[in-house]
């Protein structure tokens, strides 16, 4: 193992670049990286466990099944994140309120703990997402809503775990996007995508076209358009379409692509979530040289009203975010 850096020691040397923080980043970071290995050991034996397969038998706030996992990788980041204190709250995809952690705390933190649900019982990728801001009320006083309901601009940084045919767990604090790969075998996290960045053309599409109909014409002339044979703009693109928000992007990030969620007549602001969903990806697609848009305008500058607010969804190589907006713009 010549050269191996580990997410532990990446974390450490970057500590520099947050020099007001006195290490309180670092340990939030590696409260993240902690739950991220206890859920990842738990979804690598989930068919063996009873306790980990299947619906809990509860909802959530927007009305979806919960998942048993969903429910324990839920409690897993809410512990470790506690544990830390330098957390004053927490928004989850799975509570209805936020969470309030540690007056003391600097930061809040939004999270899917368990993205791609419908996955887990057969064995397909599925992820955790994160986001952190800074708070703005004071220091050493109870955290406010007003603390989450920040633009997605404001984030101090944000990341997904995927739990796939590897554990990767990928992040950005506003300074380039990195991935690290879980080695089971030694039980850290190593290295193993640095600077990571959307390849200068995309030629995968991902979207539920079920929706087709249920999509505005813009949306539908888009689609036809990734399906019209043209090699000169190395058309027709890929269909690829996990139904893991994570393992879609980290697919496209990789090869190059576009990631979709529309509004539907059926869901007007569409399926996605705003802070758990939308903004963390949004700031990686950015710092990996890509876009994300509502279909009109950039995703980051969305201000909150609640939190559990949904947005339409388009996210990957700028090109294709951009063609996909001028479609919007024409034909609705
Ligand atoms: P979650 O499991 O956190 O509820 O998220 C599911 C999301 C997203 O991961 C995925 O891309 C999308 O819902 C799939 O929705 P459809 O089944 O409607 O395609
Ligand atoms: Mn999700
Ligand atoms: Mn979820």
């Amino acid at each position: 193992m010549e050269n191996v850096k580990t997410l532990g020691e990446f974390i450490i040397d970057k500590q520099q670049d947050f020099p007001g923080s006195s290490g309180e980043f670092s340990k939030l970071l590696s409260a993240i990286r902690l739950a991220s290995k206890i859920v990842s050991n738990q979804v690598n034996k989930a068919g063996l466990l009873s306790h980990i397969v299947g619906a809990a038998g509860s909802d959530n706030i927007q009305g979806e099944a919960q998942q048993k996992l969903d429910v324990y990788a839920n409690n897993q980041f809410i512990k470790a994140l506690t544990a830390r204190k330098v957390v004053c709250g927490i928004a989850s995809e799975e509570n209805d309120e936020f969470i309030p952690v540690d007056n003391d705390g600097s930061y809040i933190v939004a999270m899917d703990p368990l993205d791609g649900s419908s996955n887990i019982d057969v064995n397909v990728s599925i992820g955790t997402i994160f986001s952190v801001y800074k708070r703005l009320s004071p220091v050493g006083t109870p955290v406010t809503e007003a603390d989450f309901l920040q633009k997605g601009t404001a984030q101090l940084a944000a990341g997904y775990v995927i739990y796939g045919s590897s554990t990767m767990l990928v992040y950005t604090t506003g300074n380039g996007v990195n991935g690290f790969t879980f080695d089971p075998g030694i039980g850290v996290f190593v290295l193993s995508h640095p600077n990571m960045s959307f390849p200068s053309r995309g030629k995968i599409y991902s979207m539920n076209e079920g929706n087709f109909y249920r999509s505005s014409k813009g949306v539908q002339e888009y689609i036809r358009y990734a399906q019209t044979i043209d090699e000169a703009t190395n058309r027709p693109y890929t269909g690829r379409y996990i139904g893991s928000l994570v393992a879609d992007f980290h697919r496209n990030i990789i090869k190059g692509g576009i990631y979709m969620y529309p509004a539907t007549d059926a869901a007007p602001n569409g399926k996605l979530r705003l802070m758990y969903e939308c903004n963390p990806l949004a700031f990686l697609a950015e710092q990996a040289g890509g876009k994300a848009s509502d279909g009109i305008k950039r995703i980051m500058e969305i201000i909150p009203t609640e939190l559990h607010q949904r947005a339409p969804y388009f996210v990957g190589n700028t090109d294709m975010v951009d063609t996909l907006e001028a479609f919007i713009a024409s034909k609705g």
